[in-house]
């Protein structure tokens, strides 16, 4: 199952990558070089696979990826979520914040599915998931030393007064103030991925959300 998640999260920053090439601007140079890292270290992944072992842990806004729909047959990022349904009990769901608000704990969590905590191992690069119930803000936040990408899966969402379509690509870099909002009639299911400032270790990183 760890391994179609793999291949399906190659595809989509494969996609990602070509669509940011062709389309390439000044202001897409950062994007392009995460893409490429990004993309360069997926495909390391897939010829040197190490899973680690990892508690599972559950939250409860995990109950709402039912909600997220895999009928259209044209959507890009069908496969993806499908495996990430398939795999939600596995994985580790966290908040982030030592003390979450009451909204935080009903309608919030991410989980990792790369990175230096598994199951998929990586030192360098984490990608994970953030899920989002209708309705919920994600207050303004940044962090330092990392820049993280975000990728809109299945819906409109809000981020930093802008309306982002399904399908948008984010980059916040190190740093940057961002803060999102999910729609009032569905669920937000968020792609990231996360690189150190400049490249190098993640371990140990302590998840600081200002
Ligand atoms: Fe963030």
């Amino acid at each position: 199952m760890l391994k179609n998640i793999l291949d399906e999260l190659v595809l989509v920053y494969l996609k990602e990558l070509s669509f940011v090439k062709s389309k390439l601007q000044k202001e897409n140079l950062n994007i392009l070089k995460h893409l490429e890292f990004v993309v360069k270290e997926l495909e390391k992944l897939k010829h040197q696979l190490e899973i680690i072992e990892i508690k599972s842990e559950t939250k409860p806004v995990v109950s709402y990826l039912s909600q997220i729909s895999l009928e259209n047959k044209a959507d890009d990022y069908k496969k993806v979520i499908k495996n990430l349904k398939e795999l939600s009990g596995k994985l580790f769901w966290r908040y982030g914040y030592q003390e979450p608000s009451q909204e935080m704990i009903g309608k919030y969590a991410y989980t990792e599915v790369i990175g230096p905590e598994g199951p998929i191992y990586s030192e360098e690069m984490i990608i994970g998931f953030v899920l989002l119930a209708p309705g919920f803000y994600y207050p303004k936040h940044k962090h330092s030393q990392i820049e993280e990408s975000y990728l809109f899966l299945n819906a409109k969402t809000l981020y930093n007064n802008a309306i982002l379509e399904k399908g948008s690509f984010i980059l916040n870099e190190t740093g940057k103030i961002h803060e999102l909002r999910s729609a009032a009639e569905n669920p937000a299911l968020i792609l990231y991925s996360w690189r150190k400032q400049g490249g190098g270790s993640l371990k140990n990183y302590q998840l600081n959300l200002e």
